[in-house]
This record gives structure tokens, sequence and C-alpha cells, in this order.
């Protein structure tokens, strides 16, 4: 462990955690409340100016929204600028001082890659592709910061063998294929975010059972690793599926709730939260248990 959990580094690295999940729930408010065009250009928000204007013809509420995400990104910037000059001094005479540097040198080029790509969302008139690309770099960078967080702060790992650590890759790909599909639900459904962004085109229906597919398969996968994890009597792994399972069913309650109901703006925001936790939760599931790289070696 290089510093504690809850002195002010440790909480610095745990709030660019909860910053970086936090951009992907306001992205998502941006686009429920129809404002992603709300700053109709990039990287000003309205011609002549970087910020919103009175008497704006995309109205003051939705120019104001998409700025707050804008200036969410700054603030993510500066946090993952300070992480990265810490990183630099904390890990001075540490021996894998370059996994943490690059770990968080990763975050900053990550938040201006997400600040690039918000310009091409909005140059592209919200096109879905960039902003399914959006939530999916929002999805690594989550992991980045959990992962630096981890380095900085320590875990207590648990060893895994036989199937369930087989298992785990399985596991940590259907996560990762049910976010991605779901973004393709997203680009090919309602919230667009502007009337006039384009969709995927593909039928709505169609990918919405296939994303629920895909959850079903890794909610019956993830109930067979607790079950193994509870025979093995792996204490900390049972306890870490066991919420990462908690979290999931919740998600799929709301994911089906917002389909039968016709996404009500209130549930799909609540869906994008649900997504952040469920993939943040299932990170930290595979670095708990894939212990791999020591901290008391970063210090020794
Ligand atoms: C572990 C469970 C689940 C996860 C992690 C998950 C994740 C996601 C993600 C990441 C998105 C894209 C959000 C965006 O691009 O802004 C999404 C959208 C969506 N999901 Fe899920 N989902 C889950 C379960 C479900 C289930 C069971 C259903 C039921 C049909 C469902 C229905 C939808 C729908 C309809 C959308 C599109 C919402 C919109 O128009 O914005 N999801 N989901």
């Amino acid at each position: 462990m290089l510093v504690g959990k809850r002195s002010l580094v440790g909480r610095i690295f745990t709030l660019l955690v909860f910053l970086q999940g936090a951009l992907i729930v306001t992205g998502g408010a941006v686009r429920v409340t129809g404002s992603g065009l709300g700053c109709p250009t990039w990287p000003e928000c309205t011609p002549g100016s970087y910020t919103p204007v009175p008497n704006q013809a995309e109205g003051q509420l939705h120019a104001w929204i998409e700025f707050g995400n804008r200036l969410l990104t700054f603030v993510l910037l500066i946090t993952a600028l300070a992480v990265f000059i810490i990183s630099l001094r904390i890990t001075k005479t540490a021996t894998a001082k370059n996994r943490v540097r690059i770990l968080a040198i990763l975050q900053t080029l990550g938040i201006l890659g997400q600040g690039l790509l918000g310009g091409i969302t909005v140059l592209t008139d919200l096109h879905p592709l960039p902003v399914a690309g959006h939530l999916i770099l929002s999805i690594f960078l989550v992991s980045g910061a959990i992962s630096l967080r981890y380095e900085v702060v320590g875990l207590q790992p648990e060893k895994v063998a036989g199937l369930i650590r087989f298992l785990l890759p399985i596991y940590i790909w259907l996560t990762l294929s049910v976010v991605v599909i779901g973004t393709v639900v997203t680009g090919s459904g309602p919230h667009a975010g502007d009337e006039k962004a384009q969709r995927f085109g593909i039928d709505s229906r169609v990918i919405s059972w296939l994303h629920a597919d895909f959850v079903i398969a890794l909610l019956i996968l993830t109930a067979i690793m607790y079950l193994i994890a509870k025979q093995n009597g792996s204490k900390i792994i049972e306890k870490r599926i066991g919420i990462f399972l908690l979290i999931a069913l919740g998600q799929g309650s709301i994911g089906y709730i917002q389909y039968l109901t016709g996404l009500p703006e209130l549930l799909v925001a609540a869906h994008l939260l649900g997504a952040t936790l469920v993939w943040g939760a299932a990170w930290s599931l595979i670095k708990v248990a894939d212990s791999g790289y020591r901290l008391h070696r970063l210090t020794s």
C-alpha cells in the first residue's frame, strides 16, 4: 500500500473513480433530456462563445445541461492531472512505478479523448456511433481508475483456482458484451439526444431482446460462480460475486421495466447508473480475484 485509503491522496484516487462514473450518468442526462445539441458547436458552446449565452436558440435549460457535462469533463481533466502528478511523487522509489504511472497518464489521455469524441458527437449531429463510443471509452476509464486506486491504496486479494479461474475471463467479456450491445439498443431507440439525430436503423425490439438474452446468460454464469465460490470457501470472492449479483438483478429489473413502459427518461437514467455500477462491481471482482500483481512490491 502506498497511501492510506482515508488519506487525502487516497481520497483523490477514489474521487477519480467516482467522477469517471459520474460522467456516464451526466452524459445520459444530456441524452434523455434531449440536450445533446444544447451547445450546437464545439469547442465553443455557441458560435462566438465558449459558454451558453442569454436567449440562445436551443433554450437555456438544454444549453446549460450540455454545458454542465462539458464542465464535468474539465473537472475530470484537472483531477486526472492531479492524480498523475501525485503518482509521479509517490512512486519515486517503487519498483513497479511504471504500471502506476502508465495507468495515471492513460486517465488523462482518456479524458482528452472523451473531449475530442464529444466534439465529434456534436459535429456529426449526435451520430449513434460516437455516442456509443463515448460510453464504451468511459467504461474503460472507470476500469483504469479502479485499477489505479487499488494499486495505490491496496486491496485484499483472494487466490482463485480451478473452474472459477477459468470462468472469470468469460464473465468479464460477457459483462462487456452486455454493455456494448446496450449501446446499440440505445442507438436504435428513441433517446437520441436530439430530434434530428440519426439512428442505427436496427429493429430496437430485436436488439433489446439480444441485450436481455446476454444479461440472462450473465446472471446464470454469475450464479454458478457464486455456488462454486461458496463450495470452495472463498469468502471474499463469494461476497464480491454476491454484491455483483444483487446489482445486476436490480439493473436487469430496471431494464425490463423501462422496456415494457416505453422508456421513461428517469428509468433510462437509472439504467445508466445501474450499468456503471454493474461494470464497476465486475471489474473490482476481477481485480480482487486476479491478484497477479502485489502492492508490497511497489514499496520494496
Ligand atoms: C446486467 C444488466 C444490464 C446492463 C449492465 C445493461 C446495460 C446497458 C447499457 C450500458 C445500455 C446503454 C446505455 C447508453 O448507451 O446510454 C443499455 C441500454 C438499454 N438496456 Fe440495458 N442493461 C442490462 C439489462 C437490461 C435488460 C434485462 C433489459 C430488458 C430488455 C435492458 C434494456 C435496455 C434498453 C431498452 C436500453 C436502451 C435505453 C435507451 O433507449 O436509452 N437492459 N443497457
